[in-house]
């Protein structure tokens, strides 16, 4: 719900189970209250208006702008730095006028949540008087989600060029408190380790320059509550539904005041602003939890689920796939894809999938990215018969592209040397002898639309994973003019959601999964088009599970990729159970990366075990409700997460021991989200207990002789 109250001019947006003021002050949007559902009144008064203390600083500086800028005495964080004609960025944002509709509007060019009848929107417009700069500001509050989404529009009305220099698309002012700091920090193989520290004063960011959101940090930040845990404390944080550079940072003022803010960021964007142009922001999501982060976790799941990723397979059970990455690397033929895709369809798997390699003349990663043509002599006959001999054998096929890139020994460099991002008369820098297209440039997009349009023709290709193996340097397109240089990675961005836009709308029933060298590119602009991504490359279960762990702050298990591979590990050399390899891939889309053809008799058996537990359990692994039971980064030696199924019948608990300890204390597992009423049968026992019991009496861990042991627990309601 959104409420106006007139007389005030006061903004209340009511969600399900969070409020969020703002009221209009001599002009000036001021930002009042996040947090809790409140009932809707007049909170105005229990918020006075702050008064100058000395002239020497005066009350500017105290304002909670709900758009901070460059003007009078305000001298924190700005969300908006717009360079007018003259070369000042003074930037007076006033109250002009806003609207109320049902309903939620796409932004135009970028990804974003939709709504499905249970959204109302509200557009504030500010304009500063002088520049004629306008601001439109879009909040949509949703009935049953509890996201609120922010996003804004920085029209130039005026009648001079301007310049937008930082764009911070949401940005909110926090209750005084004691906080800590909650972010997703990795690198490749080691993505989204969840690191919780004390919020820093004074102004800390974590950001992304790469061209893409990248390893090191993911676009996530939660600040929380000292005291928050699992279950209990206040929680704000932030994502937003793009997929390029970022920044994301909170400012702890000299007087504690708190503001918390997401956006483009400042070093690699610029924005040039003729009259009559308008600049759209990405789409920030905001989440308040007053029960704790599995709380903010379960709102980003659900919402991510059903108003990010769309399409034909938002809600089927994702397939079980093989892939043969780790498997063969580029050392494939017909018949040895074939021998794993055998051994797959008996195992019980759905479909396969080749990876890299298929192409051009691609027998390692120094050649052929951008030549999307069959290599015939690893596959003579083509796709066509590949994909007839895997349908036969009841798997459905699937395709690795690596649409992005350009290898410098590739046939369209050779053809096309300027359509890479780079800068005249500097090194083009190759990372993994590669470099990137200029996805900004028309030629290319169509080039690229044609060119996969055509592979996904020609054979029955049903999946498709879309890497992303390298991050930008000299990051700029050739053909912009100086003014817009700075445009380039956000022009990348748009160029590349066309692209994505137009292939996934031509080829509907194609499950897409994004991969970017792993996980480097996790974030809801990539779900809203492909509704799963590659989690990491590192394959190793026991370090998969603080990966998974960590994403698993933002994003569902429907989204995260995750593979059985061989042991020794290929990142870790690590040993573990082939059990506990599947007990962690079932926390995502399960799926295996092994030469199947070799696996023995033994192991054998437990992959179809482990296949039809999967397939029992998928639902409820996919669609229900998580939450994480066992820290990883704070226990030194347990693991655990549960699903619980939507209709609330079925539990699944997942736990995971890294070694044996000799005369240890007894340790349990306290479940979460149960009905404390109700009898929950242990499947495997036949045992019931009531939904109270299991949560505050909790399970005992089993004991075990063996290290990077793990164990499911299943219950079913009675
Ligand atoms: C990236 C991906 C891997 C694999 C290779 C192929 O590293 O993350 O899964 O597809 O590329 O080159």
């Amino acid at each position: 719900m959104i409420f106006f109250h007139e007389a005030k001019k006061l903004f209340h947006l009511q969600g399900d189970s969070y409020s969020y003021f703002m009221q209009v002050r001599n002009g000036i949007l001021t930002h009042l209250y996040w947090g809790s559902r409140l009932p809707d009144e007049d909170v105005s008064a229990l918020i006075p208006e702050v008064q100058a203390y000395a002239s020497f600083d005066n009350e500017y500086n105290r304002l909670t702008f709900e758009v901070p800028t460059q003007e009078k005495g305000y001298y924190a964080q700005r969300a908006l730095n717009v360079l007018n004609h003259d070369g000042d960025d003074v930037l007076s944002l006033r109250y002009v006028s806003h609207e109320i509709f049902h309903g939620k509007k796409a932004l135009t060019g970028l990804p974003s949540a939709y709504a499905e009848d249970d959204a109302d929107t509200l557009v504030i417009t500010l304009e500063d008087p002088l520049t004629h700069v306008r601001v439109h500001l879009n909040y949509t509050v949703y009935t049953g989600f509890d996201v609120l989404c922010r996003s804004l529009q920085v029209e130039n009305a005026g009648e001079k060029d301007i310049e937008l220099k930082n764009v911070q698309e949401a940005s909110v002012f926090l209750p005084k408190g004691e906080y800590d700091i909650l972010h997703l920090k990795g690198s490749h193989c080691r993505e989204r380790n969840a690191l919780r520290s004390q919020l820093p004063r004074g102004f800390f960011s974590l950001d992304s320059r790469r061209g893409a959101s990248g390893h090191e940090n993911n676009p996530f930040l939660a600040v929380l509550e000292h005291n928050a845990d699992e279950t209990r404390g206040q929680v704000y944080a932030m994502t937003h539904v793009y997929s390029g550079s970022f920044r994301l940072s909170t400012d702890v003022s000299i007087d504690d005041r708190v503001s918390m803010m997401i956006g483009m960021h400042p070093d690699v964007f610029s924005w040039h602003l003729a009259p009559g142009e308008s600049f759209q922001s990405p789409e920030a999501l905001l989440v308040y939890s007053g029960e704790g982060l599995g709380g903010m976790s379960q709102r980003f799941h659900r919402f991510i689920r059903k108003r990010i990723c769309r399409g034909y397979w938002r809600d089927l059970p994702r397939p079980i796939l093989v892939n043969n990455w780790e498997a063969t690397y580029f050392g494939f033929n017909e018949e040895k894809l074939l021998a794993i895709a055998e051994k797959g369809a008996k195992i019980g798997c759905e479909l396969f999938v080749m990876d890299d390699g298929w192409f051009g003349k691609r027998d390692s990663d120094n050649c052929s990215l951008g030549d999307w043509v069959v290599d015939k002599k690893k596959l003579p006959g083509g796709l066509k018969p590949l994909g007839e001999k895997l349908n036969a054998l009841g798997m459905r096929f699937g395709i690795w592209f690596e649409p992005e890139m350009i290898s410098p020994d590739s046939d369209l460099y050779r053809a096309h040397p300027d359509w890479c991002l780079h800068v005249d008369g500097r090194e083009r820098t190759e990372a993994r002898q590669q470099l990137i297209l200029d996805m900004g440039r028309k030629e290319v997009q169509d080039y690229l639309i044609d060119a996969l349009s055509k592979v996904l023709e020609s054979a029955n290709i049903t999946y498709v994973k879309w890497d992303m193996n390298r991050n930008m340097t000299e990051g700029f397109s050739c053909v912009l003019p100086s003014e817009r240089r700075m445009e380039s990675q956000h022009r990348y961005m748009l160029g590349l959601y066309r692209v994505l836009d137009e292939i996934t709308s031509r080829f509907p029933e194609v499950l897409f999964e994004s991969c970017s060298g792993g996980g480097g590119r996790f974030d809801c602009g990539m779900l809203y088009y492909m509704p799963q991504t590659w989690t990491s490359d590192d394959t190793d279960a026991f370090e998969r599970i603080g990966i998974q762990w960590g994403t698993s702050m933002v994003y569902p298990a429907s989204a995260m990729g995750a593979h059985v591979s061989v042991v020794p590990n290929h990142q870790t050399m690590r040993i573990t159970p082939f059990e506990t390899r599947c007990n962690v891939a079932l926390g995502g889309n399960f799926g295996f990366e092994l030469d199947l053809s070799k696996l023995s008799d033994e192991d054998t058996e437990k992959a179809k075990a482990a296949v039809r537990t999967v397939k029992e359990l998928r639902t409820v692994l996919q669609q229900g409700t998580f939450s994480r039971l066992i820290d990883p980064t704070r226990h030194d030696n347990l693991a655990s997460w549960q699903f619980v199924s939507e209709d609330e019948k079925q539990v699944v608990v997942c736990l995971y021991q890294r070694r044996v300890k000799p005369n240890m204390q007894p340790e349990r597992v306290y479940l979460q989200n149960l009905i404390p009423d109700a009898r929950y049968r242990n499947q495997e026992t036949g045992e019931t207990y009531s939904g109270a019991a299991l949560m505050h009496i909790g399970l005992n861990v089993p004991s075990t002789w063996t290290d990077y042991d793990s164990w499911v627990f299943r219950f079913e309601r009675v």
